[in-house]
């Protein structure tokens, strides 16, 4: 299992502490949350931000974009080189142009589906994508309670996925804990993100992400 640490669980008042001490404990990406208090209600980090994680991290940055204008945020990010980028299928009109805009700036594209969205809703996307990430809370706040219908959409995709484009990775964000892993790899998820989680361990991050792997 790939694990992602989200940092909106992380101190911002630490921030570059936090993102090593993530990277250090052996994350496979760091997850950035980015909402623009449109999409969701709740507003995170912009570029400026953003650059100091990137200067701060040791492993690829992995950006959910939770915005309604994919097109400038986009923009935004790209100079900082992370590995994926990730827009919200609901907030997108032309998702194609999106998926090829992101892969033309040297980012792997991902595409993420809300609680209530059909996996099926990406099924004409799946062969240009190199991961799908797949909400399991409702976008906008870290600490959230687990959605348990998300194994469903995963087994689902999962099918898709083998069916259209086999490299393609799942990626799974919210309430994930040592209680839904074992759960999650069944299903068939390949990434987890993780913030609470990771970040209020008692144990500290690194115990928190080993116990994840
Ligand atoms: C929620 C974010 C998540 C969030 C996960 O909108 O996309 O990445 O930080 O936090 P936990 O792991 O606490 O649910
Ligand atoms: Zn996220």
């Amino acid at each position: 299992m790939l694990v992602a640490p989200s940092i909106l669980s992380a101190d911002f008042g630490n921030l570059a502490k936090d993102v090593k001490a993530i990277c250090d404990g052996n994350c496979d990406l760091v997850h950035v949350d980015v909402m623009d208090g449109h999409f969701v209600p709740n507003l995170t980090i912009g570029p400026v931000v953003v650059e100091a994680v990137a200067k701060a991290a040791t492993k690829p940055l992995d950006i959910h974009l939770m915005v309604e204008d994919n097109n400038f945020f986009v923009d935004l990010f790209a100079p900082l080189k992370p590995e994926y980028i990730s827009f919200h299928i609901e907030s997108e009109k032309h998702a194609n142009r999106m998926v090829n805009k992101i892969r033309f700036l040297g980012i792997k594209p991902a595409i993420v589906l809300n609680p209530h969205t059909p996996v099926e809703s990406i099924e004409y996307l799946i062969e240009d994508l190199d991961m799908v990430l797949l909400m399991s809370v409702n976008p906008g706040f870290g600490g959230q309670k687990f959605i348990p219908s998300v194994l469903e959409k995963i087994v689902r995709l999962k099918e898709l996925i083998e069916q259209k484009n086999p490299n393609c990775l799942i990626e799974v964000d919210g309430g994930v804990s040592d209680k839904n892993i074992a759960k999650l790899k069944e299903a068939g998820a390949d990434v987890v993100v993780a913030g609470s989680y990771v970040y209020k361990h008692p144990n500290g991050v690194k115990v928190a992400i080993e116990s994840l792997k």
